[in-house]
């Protein structure tokens, strides 16, 4: 082996019988700054020049082959070399080039692969274009080439879609040629000096295999629908739909397609949420707070909401210790425990072993004593102060004295529930969202005495459990419920000034929301928020606008989808604007006297963001929330803001 040259801070080879092997060093994921683009370009030139070298092997130091082009430097003044120069580079060189993906192999990361001219990854590698999913197209030739590798439908899945294929089916794919089952840099010198024999073989020379236009156009249709209204996947499927004609034109078309892009409001916006995931877990005080050992979870109240806890919970390794109040009751929750895993063998989701596996780990008891191993209780029983209260007693009795309580609450006091048990400090919250097992967003709640080292195991568990841990203090509802009345009642405000039912619901669904809020209201069932103004009125801001349509709507049985009648009316399932809610609006406007107008979409979303982000900056002021992107998450991953609008709080700046 030779000594080490030096191509950039971030860019060094050996030589290798004859291989140069370049490694690429930036930390955090090896992404193509300026610094490694100008390193892989000399080193490049030296491999061309050098007659002793005969071939080239690139590959990743760390964990990660190449996480995509560097971020950070988007909206900044372009450095030069571009990244697809040095791809064109790549692909253009004389002598034959290996990518030997150490890691994942991401964006620009996969682009550079595919201009080399042979792929060897090891089985831990991962592979994807992920850029759809920051509002870009792949810029530096991946709508071009992946086609011109795996043909057009296979290329539309992966780039549209922007998910990542683990290495085996990359191989299965023709993304990579070859899995390194030892030593990787040791099969790629080898590959690399077997190809010496022959002429390399250059993606962008393949040609794209004839496709199904009809499949195409299916495929198409169906991301563009899934799209609802974002530019980018439109776009790549536009650049891989044509990537048949000419490399250059497409590449040209490509290259102009991303940096429109790149500088749009929707490709900033998915950049603030990017960055807001990174920024969410990072808690100010938790530092160098170690964390114990968590391997036995245990979940109080198995119904809908415990059950898809310990679905997450036996997904991501734990053992589970159910608890109901009956052994009937417990039986039923394994039940539907053990349903939502066979929903998930039969998706494909959970092969049998793990099927196994997860079953093996499962137990249900009505005996509180039994939860004595569990190192973290959770509880999501009924949502009543007395309930929790009560079993929080009993659970302090049977659990270890240094073992975590939480509860799942969405509106109580944890810090009352906290005051119940002898170890408040040892008490915090942890809010799922329904179902449990689906959705990303848990509010990790700090209360008044959690513990540091408490606080710190939560997020360490939400991220075992595959959630987004966001960290919100101790109000009302928490950051998203708080957000959530905050613009639902100016939802009832633009009702009683003038605006309808379906009019707000179509602005907001107009605007990206998946569900207006009306039909969401619907869908969910309008009785236990009818309870929660009932608790409330004794203590309701007699000054304060208070609107009642919800209540009469209520007061007429209509409780939403369940019976039949809410918002809307459900002949058939279907929903449908009903005019006895028109004439309850319009009695309730009377009453007050209210003279209604009209409202635009535009004026109805308007008031809504602005109720939204004006909610958002009094959580920050209180120290509710910690940062304007924790907000922005809550709201995009449990309320079903779009994501490339990038959160209430994004947006009013
Ligand atoms: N540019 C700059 N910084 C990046 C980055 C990138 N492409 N990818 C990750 N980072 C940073 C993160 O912000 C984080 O920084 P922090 O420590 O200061 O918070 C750090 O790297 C570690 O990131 P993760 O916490 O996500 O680390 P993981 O190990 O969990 O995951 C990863 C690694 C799978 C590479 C993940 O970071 C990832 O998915 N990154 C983004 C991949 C991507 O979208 N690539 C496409 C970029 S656009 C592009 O390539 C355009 C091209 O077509 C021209």
């Amino acid at each position: 082996m030779s000594e080490v040259t030096t191509f950039s801070a971030t860019v060094s080879a050996t030589t290798r019988d004859g291989v140069l092997v370049v490694t690429i060093d930036n930390a955090p994921v090896n992404a193509t700054s300026a610094n490694v683009r100008s390193g892989i370009d000399k080193a490049l030139a030296h491999a061309e020049t050098d007659p002793g070298i005969k071939s080239v092997v690139i590959t990743g130091a760390g964990k990660t082959f190449i996480g995509g082009a560097d971020i950070n430097e988007f909206g900044k003044p372009a450095i030069d070399p571009p990244l697809p120069d040095v791809i064109g580079k790549i692909e253009a060189l004389s002598k034959p080039v290996v990518a030997a993906l150490n890691g994942a192999a991401l964006g620009g990361g996969l682009e550079l692969a595919l201009s080399c001219h042979y792929r060897i990854a090891s089985p831990s590698a991962q592979v994807g274009l992920p850029e759809v999913k920051l509002g870009i197209v792949p810029g530096a030739g991946g709508t071009q080439r992946l086609p011109r590798l795996i043909g057009i439908p296979a290329a539309l899945d992966l780039i549209a879609s922007g998910r990542i294929a683990k290495a085996g089916e990359a191989l299965s794919l023709g993304i990579v040629d070859e899995l390194a089952e030892d030593d990787l840099t040791a099969t790629a010198i080898k590959a690399a000096q077997k190809l010496t024999a022959t002429p390399p073989r250059r993606t962008g020379e393949l040609p794209v295999a004839p496709a199904d236009p009809a499949e195409i156009e299916k495929a198409s249709a169906k991301i563009l629908a899934k799209a609802r209204g974002q530019k980018a996947p439109a776009e790549a499927v536009r650049l891989i739909a044509s990537s048949h004609r000419p490399l250059a034109e497409g590449l040209a078309d490509e290259r102009t397609t991303f940096l429109a892009l790149r500088d749009s409001r929707e490709a900033a916006a998915l950049r603030h949420i990017f960055f807001a995931e990174r920024e969410a877990s990072k808690v100010a005080g938790l530092e160098n707070v170690e964390t114990p050992p968590v391997t036995t979870l245990g979940i109080c109240g198995l119904g809908l909401m415990g059950s898809g806890i310990a679905v997450a919970a036996l997904g991501a390794g734990y053992s589970v210790i159910g608890l109901d109040q009956t052994q009937e009751a417990a039986e039923k929750g394994h039940e539907r425990i053990i349903g939502l895993l066979e929903r998930n063998l039969a998706s494909g989701r959970l092969d049998q072993s793990g099927f196994d596996a997860q079953k093996s780990r499962l137990f249900v008891t009505a005996s509180d004593a039994d939860l004595a191993p569990c190192d973290l209780v959770i509880e999501a029983v009924f949502d009543d102060l007395a309930v929790k209260i009560d079993l929080f007693r009993r659970l302090d009795k049977v659990i270890r004295p240094d073992a975590i309580l939480a509860t799942n609450t969405s509106y109580l006091n944890p810090d009352e529930i906290a005051a119940a048990t002898a170890h408040p400090e040892r008490v915090l919250g942890l809010h799922f969202f329904s179902p449990a097992h689906v959705m990303r967003l848990l509010e990790v709640v700090r209360c008044e005495k959690t513990a540091p080292d408490v606080l710190a195991t939560g997020l360490t568990v939400a991220k075992k459990l595959k959630k987004l841990p966001v960290v919100t203090g101790v109000t009302e509802g928490f950051i998203g419920n708080r957000i959530f009345s905050a613009y639902r009642r100016e939802a009832e405000y633009l009702l009683e000034d003038g605006a309808l039912p379906h009019e707000i619901d179509a602005a907001l669904e107009d605007y990206g929301f998946p569900m207006g809020l009306f039909a969401v209201y619907d869908m969910a069932g309008l009785e236990i928020a009818w309870a929660r103004r009932k608790r409330q009125a004794a203590t309701r801001d007699p000054s304060e606008r208070y609107v009642e349509i919800a209540d009469r709507l209520c007061e007429a049985g209509r409780l939403g989808q369940k019976s039949g009648r809410g918002w809307y009316a459900y002949p058939d399932g279907k929903r449908t604007i009903d005019p006895e809610v028109t004439a309850i609006i319009e009695t309730e406007r009377a009453k007050k006297h209210i003279t209604p107008r009209s409202f635009s979409k535009d004026e109805i979303t308007r008031r809504m963001l602005q109720a939204m982000a004006a909610e958002g900056e009094t959580l920050l002021v209180e120290g509710i929330a910690a940062r304007p992107g924790d907000i922005d998450l809550v709201m995009i991953n449990g309320y079903g803001f779009p994501a490339h609008k990038g959160g209430p709080m994004f947006v009013k700046n």
